[in-house]
C-alpha cells in the first residue's frame, strides 16, 4: 500500500514538478522561473545535477547576480541570469549540460521547480546515393537501387517517404557510426521521394532526384551501340598494339638474321643486299666451292 502511495507521489511530482526541455546541441535554452518580476526580498538559486552544484544565485535586495562555472567548469561563459525574472539561459549547449536543473525561490514563500534538459545532436543532411552503378548484376533493367545514408547519429529515425506516405524506416537509440536505408524505384517513376532523418525535436530532408541518380543504369537502345562501339574501338586498339609488337619483332629478327648472314657471307668473300639474292649468292658460293662458275 505504501509503495503504491510512494509511486503515486513520484508520478505526481514528475507530472507537476519536472519540465522537460529538449535542445539541439549548439543552441541556447532559457529555463524560465515563470515570474515576470522577482520580488525585492526573494532569493533565487539555480542548481545542477545530482550533486546539486550551485550554478547561479540572485539576491535582488543585496544586488547580487552571480553565475558559476559549475563542478568542472562546464558552464564557463555559458550562463546568463536575467536580473528581472531570474530565468537562466544556457548558451551553446552541449551534451555535458544535459541533466536536471533545479530552481529554488526563497522568500516570503518557498517554491521550487525542476527542469530536465535533453540535448540532441544537430542532424546532418541525409545523402542519397545510387548503388547500381553496377547495374548489370544487382538490379533489374527497370529498377534503380538507391541508398539513403547518414553518419554519426544517435537517437534518430531514418525514413523513406513517397509523397507524404511512409515507405520504410530504421531507428537507432544509441550512438551509431552510420545508418542507411535502401529503396528501389523504377526509372520512369514520376512520384516524389524523400529521405528524412529525424530525432524527437528536429528533422532533415533530402529529396530524391531520380533523373540525376539513376541515369547511369538506364540503358536506352542508343547506349548499347555506344558500348559496342567502345568495345570495338578497344579491341581494335589492342589489335593494333599486338600487330605493332609483332611487326617490330619480325623486323628485329630479320635484321639480326641479315646481319648474321651478311657476316658469314662476307667471311666467305662475298655479299649481297636483298635476302632473296642473298640466298641465291649463298647457293652460288656453295656451288662455287665445288664447281667454280665464272
Ligand atoms: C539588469 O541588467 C540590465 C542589462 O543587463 C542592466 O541595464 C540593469 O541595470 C540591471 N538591473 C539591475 C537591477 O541590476
Ligand atoms: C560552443 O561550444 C563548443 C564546445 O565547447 C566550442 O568548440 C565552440 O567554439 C562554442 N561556440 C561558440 C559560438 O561559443
Ligand atoms: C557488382 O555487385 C556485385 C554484388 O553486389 C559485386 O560483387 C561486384 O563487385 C560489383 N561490381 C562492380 C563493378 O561494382
Ligand atoms: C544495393 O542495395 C541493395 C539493397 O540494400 C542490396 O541488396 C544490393 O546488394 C546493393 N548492391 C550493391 C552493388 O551494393
Ligand atoms: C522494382 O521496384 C518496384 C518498386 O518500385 C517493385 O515493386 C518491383 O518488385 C521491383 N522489381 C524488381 C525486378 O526488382
Ligand atoms: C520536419 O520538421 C518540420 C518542422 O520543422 C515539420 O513541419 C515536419 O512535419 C517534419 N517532418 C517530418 C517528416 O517529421
Amino acid at each position: 500500500m505504501f509503495h503504491v502511495f510512494v509511486l503515486f507521489c513520484l508520478c505526481w511530482w514528475r507530472l507537476i514538478g519536472v519540465f522537460g526541455v529538449s535542445v539541439t546541441q549548439g543552441d541556447s535554452v532559457t529555463l524560465h522561473t515563470g515570474v515576470t518580476e522577482i520580488r525585492e526580498d526573494d532569493d533565487i538559486l539555480w542548481k545542477f545535477g545530482a550533486e546539486k552544484s550551485q550554478i547561479a544565485k540572485m539576491k535582488k535586495k543585496k544586488q547580487i547576480f552571480s553565475t558559476y562555472n559549475g563542478p568542472d567548469g562546464r558552464f564557463r561563459d555559458r550562463l546568463k541570469l536575467d536580473n528581472q525574472t531570474g530565468s537562466l539561459t544556457i548558451t551553446n549547449i552541449t551534451t555535458q549540460h544535459a541533466g536536471v536543473y533545479q530552481l529554488e525561490i526563497a522568500g516570503a514563500k518557498k517554491s521550487s521547480k525542476t527542469f530536465s534538459v535533453s540535448v540532441y545532436a544537430r542532424l546532418s543532411v541525409p545523402v542519397i546515393s545510387s548503388n547500381s552503378s553496377n547495374c548489370s548484376s544487382s538490379s533489374s533493367q527497370q529498377n534503380c537501387s538507391l541508398l539513403c545514408s547518414v553518419v554519426n547519429v544517435g537517437h534518430v529515425t531514418l525514413s523513406w517517404y513517397k509523397g507524404n506516405s511512409l515507405l520504410s524506416s530504421i531507428s537507432v537509440s544509441d550512438l551509431s557510426i552510420s545508418l542507411s536505408l535502401p529503396l528501389e524505384v523504377e526509372y520512369q517513376d514520376k512520384n516524389t521521394y524523400s529521405c528524412v532523418l529525424n530525432n524527437p525535436i528536429s528533422n532533415q530532408t533530402t529529396h530524391l532526384d531520380i533523373s540525376r541518380l539513376c541515369h547511369t543504369c538506364s540503358v536506352p537502345p542508343g547506349s548499347v551501340s555506344l558500348i559496342v562501339l567502345i568495345s570495338a574501338a578497344a579491341a581494335a586498339g589492342s589489335l593494333l598494339i599486338v600487330a605493332t609488337v609483332v611487326i617490330f619483332c619480325i623486323c628485329r629478327k630479320c635484321q639480326t638474321k641479315r646481319k648474321d648472314r651478311t657476316h658469314s657471307a662476307l667471311s666467305k668473300g662475298g655479299g649481297s643486299k636483298s635476302s632473296s639474292r642473298k640466298k641465291k649468292s649463298m647457293d652460288e658460293h656453295m656451288y662455287g666451292n665445288i664447281t667454280p662458275k665464272r
